[in-house]
């Protein structure tokens, strides 16, 4: 549905070269939820931009629907932008008219007539859940109100790609849910595709069945976000991990884990989808010599099932922990030491 090849894009200001984006392999399914994670200049929103050809690219290819949006102007483009819409961190209405006029206007643009116009402003402020907020202004909503605004805006002519850019980053965390569940909500009802950048890896988890990582223009790691989470190979991937598995400030937890209990072994264990941790800790404790005490334990659900760490001391002899390792390992429970007495 949409394809990237070695997309690059340069922009050169006062004499300085700068690449956003370095040479872009990706593909992106129908019907699918694709996330892109990185940090502020990695050059996620020049890279979602030229999706839609609001920006063009140095080198490289955009081919969406089948049609290469580097090489099309004019009407063509235009057409085609209305098929990929976009929605914004902060929104982007216009103040002056409200929430039903903010929601026809791209219907007004694509000439279609005040009846037709009327009706379709109404499905979409129930598709977004406005009912009640027709004729007010975006001064007078919340943000979570506006970004759903702003939903319906980009859904109003029936685009077959959404874009978000950083649409989630001005709200609170509730409200930030409440947009990612509207979201799911109409990739499943309507089919389409969802293509969004954040730099929060909970949004990637909440709602992404595919996730790529940016870093300096570049993609560096892309997969299915269950196996991202599993196993995450760049340093700047496992940071990313790292904001949704590991509680508070993760390093200095196993400093301090490591101090609190200097007897035993301490292991962290990484669970990933259906295997279930408590069977598995059952079998450990019955079949080995050992006395086992959870110190920390963060599970999380992504799209794609359960992952999460569990941190474990480990009390008994050498050659009985040694054992129990083994057995973890067997049992395909990824298994790291973090200390030991
Ligand atoms: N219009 C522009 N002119 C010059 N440099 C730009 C322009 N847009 C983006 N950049 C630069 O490109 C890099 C990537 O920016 P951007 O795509 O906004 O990253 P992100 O959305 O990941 O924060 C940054 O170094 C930024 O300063
Ligand atoms: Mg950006």
């Amino acid at each position: 549905m949409i394809k990237l090849q070695q997309l690059t894009k340069r922009f050169s200001r006062s004499g300085m070269d700068v690449t956003a984006v370095d040479g872009v392999d990706l593909d992106i399914q129908e019907g699918e939820i694709f996330g892109i994670i990185g940090y502020s200049g990695a050059g996620k929103s020049t890279l979602i931009r030229m999706l839609n050809g609001l920006e063009k690219p140095t080198a490289g290819k955009v081919i969406v629907n089948g049609l290469e949006m580097s090489t099309i102007s004019g009407a063509e483009l235009r057409k085609a932008r209305q098929k990929v819409s976009m929605i914004f961190q902060h929104f982007n209405l216009l103040w002056s008219r409200t929430v039903e006029e903010n929601i026809s206007l791209p219907l007004e643009i694509a000439g279609m007539d005040k009846k037709d116009r009327a009706g379709r402003v109404r499905e979409l402020i129930g598709l977004v859940g406005l009912e009640g907020r027709e004729k007010a202004y975006p001064s007078e909503l919340s943000g979570g109100q506006k970004q759903r605004v702003g939903i319906a805006r980009a859904l109003a002519n029936e685009p077959r790609v959404l874009l978000c850019d950083e649409a989630t980053s001005a709200l609170d965390p509730e409200t930030t849910d409440s947009i990612l569940d509207l979201l799911t909500d109409i990739n499943r009802r309507l089919g389409l595709t969802i293509v969004l950048i954040t730099h929060e890896m909970h949004v990637i988890r909440k709602i992404c069945h595919r996730v790529a990582v940016m870093e300096g223009g570049r993609v560096v790691e892309q997969g299915d976000v269950l196996d991202v989470f599993k196993s995450p190979v760049q340093p700047i991937t496992r940071r990313f991990v790292s904001q949704v598995t590991e509680p508070g400030d993760a390093k200095q937890a196993v400093g301090q884990l490591a101090d609190e209990y200097p007897e035993g072994t301490l292991v962290r264990l990484g669970f990933v989808g259906d295997r279930a941790e408590h069977p598995v800790l059952a079998k450990l404790i019955r079949a080995h010599d050992i006395d086992v005490n959870i110190l920390q334990g963060n599970i999380a659900q992504t799209h794609g099932g359960a992952f999460g760490s569990l941190t474990l001391q480990l009390l008994g002899n050498d050659a009985a922990v040694r054992e129990a390792i083994a057995f973890l390992q067997a049992e395909g429970v990824k298994t790291e030491v973090i200390g030991r007495d």
